[in-house]
């Protein structure tokens, strides 16, 4: 039996608190922001999952005790809002499993959690929040994770779940080639459209550019990138997705909230600088997505 929170029960943490939930012998809280619904429902191809936890809060001060595992959910922005939680979760026996796009997880997160274990994870769970506690998963789950102990812990915890969670030996590589695609998902935020918008050659061919410049800029901070391939292998992905699918980006600008620009597109513009990398189509769309991200962006 282990104790598990879940932090941010948006389309990602719902589908993680929902399939935790199926072994019953756990106990799950979740820990919402805004007021949390009674119980979660995660839709997808394999049937409906209905989690009801063990409690579901919504104010940090009624945490009790610290838990085993604390699965954080949110959006990579919001991490410093979470502190209170991550407070109360969280001590020397904690694993806190950072489901969230980009790199830097361990910087974001530990000063948070400073006495437990910070588990970075590149996730792919494509869900989307269609309703009060109602969730579209509309893929596999598949989760990668730094080859540690707390990784082997993970597979350990997941593994009767749907949920396939893989050992990665060269992490930094790993999160790169899914910056890449996080990247050049920034163009569905730009043009307000799902997969169907790179039907559009001119949109392919930017995609293409951005996922170059990404993966030459993962090149300089070390991750093994065949640029060229990683560039190629986005467009076939892009172009073999269901013409609906969006992206959790698109999903905060549709509903006028922030998006995570700055720690995924920002993020690798400001590598690009450090490093002398010529990102020019970068460079366009980063002040596009600034402009346009939900939050009144100053300076
Ligand atoms: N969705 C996907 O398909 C997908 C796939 C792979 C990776 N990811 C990554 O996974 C991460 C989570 O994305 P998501 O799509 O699940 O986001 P999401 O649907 O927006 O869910 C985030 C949840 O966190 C909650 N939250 C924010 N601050 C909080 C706080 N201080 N305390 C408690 N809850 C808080 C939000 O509450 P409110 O309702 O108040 O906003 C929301 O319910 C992101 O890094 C994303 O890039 C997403």
């Amino acid at each position: 039996m282990a104790r598990i929170a879940v932090i941010g029960p948006g389309a990602v943490g719902s589908v993680f608190a929902a399939l935790v939930s199926e072994q019953k012998d756990h106990d799950l809280v979740v820990c919402a922001r805004s007021v949390p619904p009674d119980k979660i429902v995660v839709e997808s191809e394999s049937g409906t999952r209905v989690c009801i936890p063990d409690a579901i809060l919504a104010d940090p001060a009624e945490v009790g005790e610290p838990v085993d595992w604390v699965f954080l959910a949110i959006k990579a922005h919001d991490t410093a809002g979470a502190a209170r939680w991550l407070a109360g979760l969280c001590d020397e026996r904690t694993t806190v499993v950072v489901l969230q796009n980009g790199i830097g997880h361990q910087a974001r997160v530990a000063p948070h959690a400073p006495t437990s274990v910070v588990l970075p994870a590149i996730v792919w769970c494509p869900s989307e929040v269609v309703g009060d506690g109602r969730v579209s998963l509309r893929g596999p789950v598949r989760v990668g994770v730094p080859d540690s102990p707390a990784g082997s812990d993970l597979i350990d915890l997941l593994d009767p779940t749907e949920a396939r969670v893989e050992l990665v030996a060269d992490f930094t590589t790993h999160a790169w080639r899914k910056i890449c695609a996080n990247v050049v998902a920034g163009l569905m935020v730009l043009t307000e459209r799902r997969a169907e918008v790179f039907s559009l050659a001119g949109m392919r061919a930017l995609a293409h550019q951005l996922a170059c410049e990404s993966a030459s800029v993962g090149k300089a901070e070390g991750a093994r990138l065949d640029v060229r391939a990683v560039a190629d292998a986005i467009i076939a992905e892009l172009v073999s997705m269901p013409s609906d699918m969006g992206t959790s980006m698109l999903f905060d600008r549709l509903a006028g909230r922030p998006t995570e620009w700055r720690e995924i597109h920002g993020v690798v513009q400001e590598l690009g600088k450090s490093h002398g990398i010529s990102t020019p189509a970068l460079d366009v769309i980063v002040p596009l997505l600034q402009a346009t991200s939900g939050r009144q962006e100053q300076g």
